[in-house]
This record gives C-alpha cells, structure tokens and sequence, in this order.
C-alpha cells in the first residue's frame, strides 16, 4: 500500500507518520527528514537545498524528484510506503505516479492533515529536534525530561525555518503550491481522507490508524 500524508507545517504529520510507520513495518519517506540529512552530510543537494530550507521555500522539484528516485531504489517493491510531506506540488504527484507506475504500484490513499494556524505557529515556536538522532519533542506537550535528547542525549535544537517569519512563508506556500493537490488526487479517484490533526496525539494516531486500515487489502 501507497499512502501519502500532506499536511501544514507543524500539523503533526512526522509525529504519527514515524508512529504508524514502526507499528506497521513500513517505509516512512519523509523529504524533509532526507534533505535534513543530506545537508548534515555536507552533500552536493544538501548545499544546494540550504537556501531553500531556510527561506521557506520549496526546494525545486528535479531536486527533490531526483532524491525521492533514488531513495525509492532502496526499498522492496512491496513493501508499504508512507510519504511523509511529499509530493508538494503537482509536479512532484505527477513524477511520483511515473515512479510507482514502472512498479505496478499506484497511490492507494491521501490523508490530509489539517489544524488552525494559530496552533501550527504554537507547536513549531515549542518544537524542539535532536541533532543527532532526528527525535522531536515539544516544549508546550512533549517535553525532554532533561535539557538534551531522552533518547540519545544529543542536543536538542529549535530549527532554523522554526523561526516565526520563516513560518509564515511556510504557511503561504502550503497553502498556494500544496493545498491544490488536495483537489489533483480527488480529481483521479484517489481515496482521500481528511482529518482534524488540531486534537491531542493520541486521538490522531487513532483516526489516521483509521484511515489506513479502511485501505489495507
Ligand atoms: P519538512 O521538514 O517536511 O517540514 P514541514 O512539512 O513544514 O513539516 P514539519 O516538519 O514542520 O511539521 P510536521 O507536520 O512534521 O510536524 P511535527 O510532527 O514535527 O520540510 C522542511 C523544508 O524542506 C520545507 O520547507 C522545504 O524547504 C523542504 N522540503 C521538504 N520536502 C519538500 C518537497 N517535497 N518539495 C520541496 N521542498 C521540500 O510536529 C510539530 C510539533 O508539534 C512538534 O513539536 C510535535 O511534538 C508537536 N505535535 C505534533 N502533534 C501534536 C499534537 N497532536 N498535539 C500537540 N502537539 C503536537
């Protein structure tokens, strides 16, 4: 099964994707999380994606198809998927169906996390992430026990596109460049599902659980 999560910045989608994803046994691909790493890696992308990252911006898609590719040649042909913020526009939905195609796989659900904005902004200004092992945390609902990662004891830090001007443009650019592709999947008979992410954790993960299953064959 194929199932991509789009959602606004801060709804909560790493949270339960990272969730289901190990109780379920699937591939969690998050782009964010792979551009994060390239650039910690001081790799060619990972340079030319900075910029981009800590504008707000959307990294271009050859960039990002080109990384999804890749990334995709390392995962067993059935094995479940779950995309975690990507495709963001509809050129990255029409280069990850191309993909899936040359697989016999196709975009089995879509589920669209949503949350009002004044609680986006208030979960990124609380979100705090382990440098080392990628652990996020929120300083309002989830906070470290300590002053560093419960997990690995790296240090914990406040992103850089965490910032609330950054933000805002995050926001505008869901809202512009990935919201339409809402409508683009239900336009191809997709399965979409919508959920209310503004409840507590626990409450989500149980309907995005929900979700899925209604999918499972
Ligand atoms: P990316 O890292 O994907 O950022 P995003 O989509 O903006 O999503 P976030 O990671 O900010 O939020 P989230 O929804 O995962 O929330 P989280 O679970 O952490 O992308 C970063 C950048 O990379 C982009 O701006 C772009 O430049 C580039 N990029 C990435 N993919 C791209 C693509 N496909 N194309 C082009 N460019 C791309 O939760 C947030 C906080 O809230 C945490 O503190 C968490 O603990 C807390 N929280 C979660 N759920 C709840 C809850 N139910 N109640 C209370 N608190 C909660």
């Amino acid at each position: 099964m194929v199932v991509i999560l789009l959602g606004p910045p801060g709804v909560g989608k790493g949270t339960q994707a990272v969730r289901l994803a190990d109780s379920v046994g699937w591939e969690h691909i998050s782009t964010g999380d792979l551009l994060r790493a390239a650039r910690r890696d001081g790799t060619e992308l990972g340079k030319k994606a900075q910029a981009y990252m800590d504008a707000g911006e959307l990294v271009p898609d050859a960039l990002i198809l080109e990384l999804v590719r890749e990334h995709l040649r390392g995962v067993a042909p059935e094995a479940g998927i779950l995309f975690d913020g990507f495709p963001r526009t509809t050129t990255q939905a029409d280069g990850l169906a191309l993909v899936l195609a040359g697989a016999g796989r196709r975009v089995d659900r879509v589920v669209v996390f949503d949350a009002d904005e004044e609680e986006l902004v208030r979960r990124l200004a609380g979100r705090r992430s382990c440098r080392d092992c990628g652990a996020v945390y929120n300083m309002h609902t989830s906070p470290p026990a300590g002053n560093v990662c419960d997990r690995c004891g790296g240090e914990l830090v406040h992103r850089p596109d965490d910032q609330p001007d950054t933000v805002r443009r995050r926001l505008v650019v869901y809202r512009e460049l990935t919201e339409p592709l809402i409508s683009h999947y239900e336009g191809m008979d997709s399965l979409v599902v919508r959920i209310d992410a503004g409840r507590p954790v626990e409450a989500v993960a149980e309907t995005f659980r929900q979700a899925v299953d209604r999918g499972a064959a």
